[in-house]
């Protein structure tokens, strides 16, 4: 078997080690269709790292994700940790990093209603039904990042900056994105109020001159907030500052019915138009901590995180297809976890471990 490249596998804390499990099933399945191999490393990442390791982001891991094309990400965090000094924090002390030192700035959000569980969306069913929306989300700037960020005597401060290059570099990922889809790039703002909201809307706005085939709006964060609670359809792609980005996605995903349901991209902008670039996968969830270890997880965000490793770093799309295909098959036959369970004959309730078995078999 031809080897393909090396991945890192970091499952994380809560519900990561099962929904990993599950994309590891899947994996394997891909491997013995297609007729390939990815080399793969798993190492501690997360709360479970600082309580072995005494750091959520142990030199150990990093050096496997530098050894590494991929890394397949599980989730990280739970009320376990959230107390530690915010350097020791699964979130800034190891996710942060991850995304600061590999430069991972472009987040790529498939907000993505499958066929037949629009019953699982707060909306009504004809207002999600066959959405289909991406969040390109900067991912590396803006106020996550910017110094100073600190605490002085009664105050706090974080600071909100974004540079021309910063932009223009994320702008050119969402219109090529968006050409790639149905043409439309709605870039989000708050240009009546933050300086840096001007600057975004001025720079998205000089890039969009190389793309006269796509169709360019801006909104203000709020308003575009209100817009995907009346009328998500109306959505493409959704280019976003860091923050925006951040708040607008979970909006998003709640139409879908489900967190349980969206996987997500942190690429490198290198190679990126190759589709070649270093990236980390993650399903969007979070660790659920609350029904970790109860095999009731719904594993699907993870799997689809992997087919968008195989879309974005190793630059094979028939893979990523029969993946993608695979989890819209099983939802159409009818399987369910419970975050997506809905009432009808042909639902057939499923565990996390059957639902990864049900999309490897079809993969
Ligand atoms: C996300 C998460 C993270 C973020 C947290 C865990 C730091 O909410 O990926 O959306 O805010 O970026
Ligand atoms: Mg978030």
């Amino acid at each position: 078997m031809k080897r393909i490249g090396r991945m890192a596998v970091l499952k994380g804390d809560g519900i990561g080690p099962e929904i990993m499990a599950e994309a590891i099933k899947v994996l394997v399945a891909v491997e013995q269709k297609f007729g390939f191999y990815l080399e793969r490393q798993s190492w501690l990442i997360g709360g479970k790292a600082y309580d072995d390791m005494g750091h959520p982001f142990p030199e150990e891991t990093r050096l496997v994700c530098e050894n590494s094309d991929a890394i397949l990400f599980g989730c990280i965090g739970g009320p376990k940790w959230a107390d530690l000094p915010p350097k020791l924090t699964p979130e800034r002390g190891a996710l942060l990093p991850l995304r600061r030192d590999f430069r991972l700035s472009v987040n790529l959000r498939p907000i993505i209603v499958y066929p037949g569980l629009e019953k699982a969306s707060s909306l009504k069913e004809h207002l999600v039904r066959d959405l289909d929306i991406l969040v390109v989300r900067e991912l590396t700037g803006g106020i996550y990042f910017a110094q100073p960020k600190k605490r002085e005597g009664g105050s706090a401060i974080d600071t909100m900056v974004y540079s021309d290059w910063e932009i223009d570099q994320i702008a050119e990922v969402a219109f090529k994105e968006a050409q790639r889809r149905s043409g439309r790039v709605t870039s989000i703002d708050k240009a009546n109020v933050l300086e840096s909201s001007r600057l975004w809307r001025e720079r998205v706005e000089e890039v969009s001159q190389k793309y006269p085939d796509v169709e360019l709006t801006h909104l203000y964060v709020d308003n575009a907030a209100m817009q995907l609670v009346i009328n998500p359809k109306q959505f493409d792609v959704l280019l976003c500052p860091n923050m925006f980005g951040d708040i607008l996605s979970d909006l998003a995903a709640a139409l879908t019915g489900s967190l349980g349901m969206l996987p997500s991209a942190s690429l490198n902008p290198k190679s990126i138009f190759e589709r070649r670039s270093f990236g980390m996968y993650e399903p969007a969830g979070g660790s659920a901590p609350d029904i970790a270890g109860q095999g009731i997880a719904n594993p699907l965000a993870q799997i689809l995180s992997l087919a968008l490793m195989f879309r974005y770093s190793f630059g094979l799309e028939e893979p990523a297809l029969s993946i993608e295909n695979a989890v819209k098959q099983v939802i159409e036959e009818g399987f369910r976890t419970k975050d997506i369970l809905s009432k009808g004959k042909l639902i057939i309730p499923v565990s996390t471990s059957k639902m990864g078995s049900e999309v490897a078999a079809r993969i």
